[in-house]
């Protein structure tokens, strides 16, 4: 009991920590834009809201892991599956999980030790998109498949039969569009040529690398699709990992029948890598305007983190309002205090990005070796 009470004062504290972080952050901006103003600002609502939800979370908790009787999870009252209660107790889960119950309970209703129920790897991603993450641990055996054979090059076609396509609309690869990556003949021509100011052919980046004295080995693509950049890099004898999620297409499985690495992580996640050990972190397409800012920066200084020192973050056509990259993304990048090797800026001329005065940024940035 006193065990557990201690874990959960870590936990609060360990919460209160980061929300104290953001209310700095949030506090030390609203004091540079307005200088004049009252010293002293308030609390911003929606933080005390989620300090609110939290002490609810660490309360529920206490109640859920006051239960006696150890291991045995208690007769399910009100609904609640058990195999949730019992890895309550062992990894309380955060609050972003208890704000959606109905997908939490979704995913958690299942028979242990029997299969996962077929829609389970699809009602994961929801709740790991909303913040649930890492999901709660279960004891159940997710289905899966025998490829018929694995390709040898990731260009190659792959074995469609292994893929469960009950998790999707499509059941084949052909019917997504082109444009999604699965189109492997395409794929095959992506970060090599040169059309605009926007491209970084792999050719370019490794002079730019060998220049520096500096060396790849290893890469992260963060939100890099099917692994096409990964599958470039390993012709370069360098080994990319790929963070990527499988919303509406089985990115993921794709990219490990091509035999590149993916990660199931959301763009919120902290990346699961030490400290300095990457020398290339590449930003795709799916970072952009549409993470709230906050966010954004959180995932700057992780890449940071994991950069070692004289290491590259690629930023690969981030997209946003013409006026935000002035006034807020350029700035929010500039902070990292990095050596702006290529900095390009274009028109986003599709429909979408007309209609919001939307532009392109590629940037290949190098951290400092020393700070
Ligand atoms: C990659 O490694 C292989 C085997 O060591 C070597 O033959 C090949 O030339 C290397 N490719 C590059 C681009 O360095």
């Amino acid at each position: 009991m006193a065990f557990t009470m201690g874990l959960n004062l870590l936990l609060l504290l360990a919460m209160v920590a980061t929300n104290i972080l953001s209310l700095y952050h949030l506090s030390t901006t609203m004091i540079s834009t307005k200088p004049t103003a009252n010293t002293n600002p308030p609390v911003p609502d929606h933080l005390l809201r989620q300090l609110q939800t939290i002490r609810a979370t660490i309360n529920h908790l206490t109640r859920l892991q006051s239960n006696p009787s150890g291991q045995t999870p208690p007769a399910t009252a009100a609904g609640v599956p058990s195999e949730l209660l019992l890895y309550t107790q062992l990894a309380p889960i955060a609050s972003a999980c208890r704000n959606h119950p109905d997908l939490l309970h979704q995913y958690m209703d299942y028979t242990p030790f029997t299969l996962c129920p077929a829609s389970s790897s699809a009602a994961g991603e929801p709740l790991i998109l909303r913040g649930c993450h890492p999901l709660p641990r279960r004891r159940c055996f997710a289905p899966s498949k025998q490829p018929s054979s694995l390709p040898a090059n990731p260009f190659s076609p792959v074995p469609e039969n292994s893929i469960l396509w009950s998790n999707y609309k499509c059941k084949n690869l052909d019917c997504f569009n082109p444009d999604l990556g699965f189109d492997f003949k395409k794929e095959k021509l992506k970060f090599l040529t040169y059309k605009s100011d926007l491209d970084l052919p792999i050719s370019q980046l490794t002079d730019i690398v060998k220049k520096s004295k500096f060396v790849l080995r290893l890469a992260l693509d963060i939100g890099g699709g099917t692994g096409t950049f990964a599958a470039q890099m390993k012709q370069e004898n360098v080994t990319v990992i790929t963070t990527t999620m499988s919303l509406g297409a089985p990115y993921n499985e794709a990219a490990a029948l091509r035999g590149l690495v993916p990660l199931h992580l959301p763009l919120q996640q902290r990346l699961p890598v030490f400290d300095g050990v990457l020398d290339l972190v590449r930003c795709g397409h799916a970072v952009n305007r549409w993470i709230p800012v906050q966010a954004l920066e959180f995932l700057l200084y992780d890449v940071d983190r994991v950069l070692r020192g004289g290491g590259f973050l690629w930023v690969d056509r981030f997209f946003s309002k013409g006026v935000d990259l002035d006034k807020v993304y350029g700035p929010l990048i500039s902070k990292l205090g990095y050596k702006k090797v290529k900095w390009a800026v274009g028109q986003k001329t599709d429909p979408s990005g007309v209609k919001n005065g939307e532009v392109y940024l590629t940037a290949l940035l190098q951290k400092p070796v020393s700070r």
